[in-house]
């Protein structure tokens, strides 16, 4: 049978192994999914050694720039995102890298949520890795404008150069920013310490800002429930974004592109029992 896994470390957690059995199940593709604990020195020779066997395998934090630097080819869009987060191991043998983070996210946004982003004033919060994920695939959509912020602003400005000639992309400070905007996507790992980046409440326009982040949790984070507050259009967390990167990485190992919807509902109803 085909062997499919999720590197990262930890790993314990990866709701991928769930995703992919729903998947496979669904569209009656024989294949096992599983976890694999890469020791964090060890990325290379532990993918090295899977991929002896393996046919394809998903990564995670923090291996996603190393899976880069492995790959024997790199698709366009993981060229551009400097990350890898789907390893192919293609006919003649040789590793195959792509992420599928950014087509995830706007999938999300744009089918599941639909979010028109044609147009629109977007704000991405942050400057990290997971930003430079997804910048490509929101521009390919025409936004009006894209305004990077982050705490580090020159982060910002080195990305907004890096992308600049795929469309209206800025950089900004968290502060310098006051005017609503159309759409704003939190990108930091703010969350992750219970935070809220400092940016102004006047960004949302009640009943028209959709404010989106790409962590989720149990109770809506920080971001989340501040974009509630100020009665956002749309408050949308990134569970969504999840099951989308997985339907596509799926798409790319199977030729079959699964229904996410019944998924995503098992995801909602495990993450609220806990
Ligand atoms: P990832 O791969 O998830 O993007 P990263 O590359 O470590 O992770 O980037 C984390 C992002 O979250 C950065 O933009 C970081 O801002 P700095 O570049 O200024 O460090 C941002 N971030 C983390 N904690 C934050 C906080 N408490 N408030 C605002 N931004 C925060």
């Amino acid at each position: 049978m085909d062997q499919y896994v999720v590197f990262g470390n930890p790993i314990g957690h990866s709701k991928s192994p769930l995703i992919h059995r729903l998947f496979a199940e669904q569209t009656g593709q024989d294949l096992e999914y599983a976890t694999l604990l890469a020791p964090l020195d060890e990325f290379s020779d532990c993918a090295r050694g899977f991929f002896k066997q393996g046919s394809g395998g998903n990564v995670t934090v923090p291996f996603k720039e190393e899976a880069f630097r492995l790959c024997d080819s790199l698709t366009p869009r993981a060229r551009r995102a400097g990350a890898v987060n789907t390893l192919s191991k293609l006919a003649d043998g040789t590793l195959q890298g792509d992420n599928t983070d950014g087509a995830g996210l706007v999938r999300d946004l744009t089918v599941n949520a639909g979010v028109e982003l044609a147009g629109k004033r977007i704000l991405i919060l942050g400057a990290g890795g997971a930003v430079r994920g997804v910048l490509e695939p929101i521009l390919a959509h025409k936004p009006q404008s894209l305004v990077i912020a982050n705490r580090t602003v020159e982060k910002a400005e080195q990305l907004a150069r890096e992308f600049d000639e795929l469309g209206p992309v800025v950089a900004s400070g968290f502060a310098w920013l006051q005017e609503p905007v159309d759409v704003i996507i939190n990108a930091t790992s703010a969350s992750l310490a219970g935070e809220l980046p400092p940016i102004a409440d006047s960004l949302v326009e009640a009943g028209r800002t959709v404010c989106y982040d790409m962590m989720y949790g149990k109770e809506p984070t920080p971001f989340c429930q501040w974009a509630t507050k100020l009665g956002a259009a749309k408050v949308l967390d990134g569970l969504g974004m999840l099951a989308e990167q997985a339907a596509e990485a799926f798409f790319i190992w199977r030729g079959v592109r699964p229904d996410t919807a019944p998924v995503l509902a098992e995801l909602r109803r495990q993450l609220a029992r806990g």
